[in-house]
């Protein structure tokens, strides 16, 4: 019998997670941390395609909704190598000072700024132009950050958006509990919306817990 994990089949799932290498050093350490402490960072296959997408647009700039303890933000500083720069949000004290000795700790306080602030707030009043955008922050907010993503994203640009499918629920309402029903229905709105948005061409991929790839026209 074919075992189903939320998003796809177990064992489709845990032959791409055995096939692609291990992380070493800090971010194994991390890894840990985040297993240990139920700290959810991008799963193996995202931090891989964070990787391919990182390097195929050549970004340099990044912007990320969602630091926690700085996992995925060191995955794009070595993607983008000596000359690449993060600026990345993050609201909860404890996973900023995480972050901040995580990041010390690598090396690379250079070429991360990280605002310990509400994304929601934050992004309103956010200048520049990103070459990535990265959405990883509360997912019931998706919708309203999207706008000034838009905004601060340069043309030819990406935004990877995660947990977009959300364990599952947001693709059947079988598997929808109660308490999730207001994320779920907002997810499918956002969905939606980049999906028919003039200025985005996106790709839905079932791979971890969903992401989203939205290309700026
Ligand atoms: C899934 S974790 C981020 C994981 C990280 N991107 C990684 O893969 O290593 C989500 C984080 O977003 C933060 N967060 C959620 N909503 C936020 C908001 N509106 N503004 C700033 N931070 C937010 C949470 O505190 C949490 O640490």
């Amino acid at each position: 019998m074919v075992c189903l994990s939320e998003i796809t089949h177990s064992y489709v799932e845990n032959y791409i997670r055995s096939i692609l290498p291990d992380q070493e050093g800090l971010l194994k350490e991390m890894e840990q941390y985040a297993n240990d402490n139920h700290v959810p960072i991008v799963h193996k296959e995202v931090a891989a395609l964070i990787k391919v997408l990182t390097k195929s647009v050549q970004a340099k700039k990044v912007l990320e909704v969602g630091m926690a303890i700085g996992y995925s933000s060191m995955i794009f500083i070595e993607s983008m190598g000596k000359d690449g720069h993060i600026t990345t949000i993050e609201r909860d004290d404890k996973m900023y000072e995480l972050a901040l000795n995580y990041i010390e700790k690598a090396g690379i306080a250079n070429q991360v700024k990280i605002i310990k602030e509400d994304a929601l707030e934050v992004l309103k009043h956010l200048e520049g132009t990103y070459d990535l955008i990265f959405l990883d922050g509360a997912k019931g907010h998706y919708n309203e950050f999207l706008e000034d993503c838009l905004r601060l994203l340069k043309k030819g640009g990406i935004i990877i958006s995660d947990n977009i499918l959300f364990k599952g629920m947001v693709a059947t309402d079988d598997l929808v509990t109660r308490r999730k029903r207001t994320i779920v229905n907002r997810m499918r709105d956002y969905l939606s919306y980049i999906s028919h948005h003039p200025k985005l061409e996106t790709s839905i991929l079932p791979i971890g817990d969903g992401v989203a790839i939205s290309y700026k026209k």
